[in-house]
């Protein structure tokens, strides 16, 4: 597509644009949202730099592309339950998306994409995120091996992931994370192109096979789903903003500036169920 409103240029052949000439907290076209989604569609992360953004302007950029979500665990920002803080320092023992993962693939309508805004990232120049191409993850696969996913579903569950990163053992033991089953390929519902579904942070299962069958295929999955040609990296400074498509890539935050504080806000946009079409 020919960009008119924004500039756009590709980080990686494979994953990733950085884009120009908007300002996410300003005056926004109708034309710009069109190409920043189209940019999305086409690229699966997006960056920004040097952006100025109150949380009602990030909040407002993120409705542009669907309501809001809220998160089922993770803490908010005081008044704003639909930003979610990220934040480490020499007190945390982890960090939100230290494993590679497709946001709160465990909820039954998982969030279609996230906006993240980095106040400030770590002195130490660490702290980048990784994004990975799970349309290309489905299509390297084998043609036979295609074939069998294209039956499958997936167990997705929040409780390993959550229950001890927020400390819920202690403060609410009854607490209960969601828990959905997906199918491991999906069909993205807006370009129509199929994606591994799978992810290390939250699968835990394939439900149509033995536990002794299932485990080294899901190791073989994610694996393979984390090659490096797959994959981008973003290097953050204060006012870097990511947008990525949680339908069609996976993430994962490295945790590699221990103690250091690093403290973003996230937006995160509310998806549909996961289906595949053949
Ligand atoms: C996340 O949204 O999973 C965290 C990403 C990051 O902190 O870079």
């Amino acid at each position: 597509m020919a960009y008119q409103s924004i500039e756009v240029r590709s980080l990686t052949p494979t994953i990733g644009a950085e884009i120009f000439g908007v300002d996410l907290g300003g005056a926004i076209s109708n034309r710009q949202i069109d190409e920043i989604h189209e940019a999305l569609l086409q690229h699966l992360v997006i960056f920004f730099r040097d952006q100025k953004m109150t949380p009602e302007q990030h909040k407002d950029f993120g409705r542009h592309f669907g309501k809001l979500h809220i998160h089922p665990a993770a803490p908010s920002l005081e008044n704003h339950p639909e930003i979610l803080v990220i934040k480490a320092d020499e007190n945390s023992k982890r960090v939100a998306g230290e494993v590679w993962h497709s946001d709160v693939s465990c909820d039954a309508e998982p969030p279609l994409g996230s906006i993240l805004y980095m106040h400030q990232p770590p002195s130490n120049g660490g702290g980048d995120t990784m994004f990975a191409n799970m349309y290309l993850a489905y299509e390297t696969l084998s043609e036979p091996m295609k074939r069998f996913l294209e039956g499958l579903t997936a167990v997705h569950d929040g409780e390993h992931v959550f229950r001890g990163r927020y400390n819920y053992a202690a403060n609410d033991p009854g607490k209960v994370f969601p828990r959905s089953e997906h199918p491991v390929v999906r069909t993205h519902p807006e370009t129509g192109r199929k994606a591994l579904y799978v992810n290390r942070g939250f699968t835990t299962h394939i439900k149509e096979l033995n536990r002794s069958e299932s485990d080294p295929l899901l190791a073989m999955l994610n694996d393979h789903a984390e090659t490096p040609e797959f994959q981008c990296r973003f290097k953050w400074q204060a006012g870097s903003v990511a947008f990525w498509d949680n339908r069609a890539a996976i993430h994962h935050a490295v945790w590699d500036y221990y103690p250091l504080t690093r403290f973003a806000h996230r937006v995160t946009i509310c998806g549909d169920r996961p289906f595949y079409k053949a």
